[in-house]
């Protein structure tokens, strides 16, 4: 079996079309229409799908443009995304497991899948017991989806980590790769596209479809220039290839 997901990230669509110099509209759609065409079995937007905070006309649009891939999608909540708005507008395939975050687990026959809410900015108690429940899953592949990375992605006396990295990310990754079979975690959030293996676990950071950052020790520039998405296949035996794509 093989199965390709598309993850969209740090989409940042706000009330006007323009935001921070970039049309994020238009660089979203964008987006779509190669992954329309690349024929995904499954879009995960994974956070801050809203450019500050939140927006019902935001989510309703995106909606709209979603439907209209005709590509199963999951979207998924950032720090600049409202839950509450986002239940309002969105569903999803299957039950989530709590009232005021969103998160849950799919399965495609071997493959498991687990998303995440970090948009508080930590992993709530309530996940991590849920996640700690997860530990004998049979499925030969587990992936996990979730906005924030889960571990340091520059110097831990960073300000930028200090400021924006996840409050609990040591304990959240503990619980995190006691899954069982868990192959890697699929993130986002500081619109920078980066692999890394720690603990034999491969972490995935996706690039934003808005435009990217430039991270120097203590700030953040942009990358104007620079947008796209991650393209993830994963091949019999557990083979997971991923890819960015640039627009
Ligand atoms: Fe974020």
């Amino acid at each position: 079996m093989t199965f390709r997901i598309a993850q969209i990230s740090d989409t940042h669509i706000s009330e006007e079309d323009m935001y921070q110099g970039v049309n994020s509209r238009k660089r979203l759609l964008e987006v779509f229409d190669i992954v329309k065409n690349k024929g995904a079995d499954l879009v995960v937007l994974s956070g801050d799908l809203a450019a500050k905070a939140g927006g019902l006309e935001i989510y309703r649009w995106m909606k709209e443009h979603l439907d209209k891939l005709g590509i199963p999608y999951i979207v998924m909540p950032g720090n600049h995304d409202r839950v509450d708005e986002m239940r309002k507008v969105f569903s999803w395939p299957v039950e989530l497991m709590d009232e005021s975050e969103i998160f849950f687990k799919l399965e495609f026959h071997n493959l498991v899948l687990f998303f995440l809410d970090s948009s508080s900015g930590s992993i709530s108690q309530k996940q991590l017991e849920w996640l700690k429940e997860q530990n004998s899953t049979s499925a030969q592949t587990v992936l996990l989806f979730i906005h924030h990375p889960p571990t340091l992605l520059f110097s831990e006396y960073s300000r930028i980590e200090q400021k924006y990295g996840l409050a609990n990310r040591v304990e959240f990754f503990e619980v995190a790769t006691n899954i069982s079979h868990l192959k890697a975690i699929f993130c986002g959030h500081y619109h920078i596209a980066k692999e890394i293996e720690i603990e034999g676990k491969a972490i995935y950071v996706c690039p934003s479809s808005m435009l990217q950052a430039d991270v120097k020790e203590n700030e953040i520039g942009t990358l104007p220039e620079l947008y796209g998405f991650r393209w993830i296949v994963v091949q019999d035996q557990n083979r997971i290839e991923s890819e960015v794509i640039w627009i």
